[in-house]
């Protein structure tokens, strides 16, 4: 198994490390739920004074590659698991969740998940759909495989986050629209902070 041929992948890593990069000042404790193949992480292990890196993904392929790519003093743990059903969370800095909330389509579940995230930082990017929500079942031909997810609009993702205890205290579209999605989605980060 490869990660999927998206197109654009690496310029949109481009664009995911410039938005990401400065709100990380003084962060010590990396968590990356959904983190794939952990490319940005990797970058940020070369980059960054960040002196823990927790990786978590459901495909054991994905995090079996990270061990060569990672800086080679960083310290880092990887785990395969399903990050709804994770109860417990190590305390960090700043969580990323890159992608990944479109696998959870329930919304209550989403909600939980976020509440447990235990970080005062969350930077969570989404694909989000312009007018209604989309949910997708299907076979695609593009992944050779069946494809299931479920694209909020930016509407219902804001409210789930602020459902979870958090401000939002950025918002920026992540791409721009020559590399954006040849679908009705636009991809958004959302920088947000636990309310006190
Ligand atoms: C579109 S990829 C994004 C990967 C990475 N965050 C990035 O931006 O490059 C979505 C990732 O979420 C993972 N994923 C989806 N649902 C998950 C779940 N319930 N628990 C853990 N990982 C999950 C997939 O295995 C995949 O690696």
């Amino acid at each position: 198994m490869v990660y999927p041929d998206y197109p654009h992948l690496q310029q949109r890593r481009h664009y995911d490390y410039i938005n990401i990069y400065p709100w990380l000042t003084d962060c010590k404790r990396l968590k990356d739920v959904g983190c794939g193949e952990a490319s940005i992480d990797v970058m940020l292990s070369q980059t960054t004074d960040i002196k823990k890196f927790f990786l978590y993904d459901l495909s054991e392929h994905f995090l079996d590659s990270v061990w060569w790519k990672m800086w080679q003093n960083a310290n880092y743990k990887t785990k395969r698991l399903d990050i709804a059903h994770k109860k417990v969370y190590p305390k960090s800095d700043v969580t990323l969740m890159l992608g990944v909330s479109i696998y959870i389509p329930d919304n209550d579940m989403l909600c939980d998940l976020l509440c447990r995230l235990n970080t005062k930082r969350l930077i969570l990017r989404d694909p989000c759909a312009y007018k209604k929500s989309i949910f997708i079942d299907k076979y695609s031909e593009r992944l050779d495989a069946k494809y299931s997810a479920y694209y909020r609009t930016a509407g219902e993702l804001e409210g789930i986050i602020k459902k979870a205890g958090y401000k939002i205290i950025h918002k920026a579209t992540c791409y721009p629209k020559r590399i954006e999605s040849e679908y009705k989605s636009r991809q958004y980060y959302y920088v947000c902070e636990v309310e006190k």
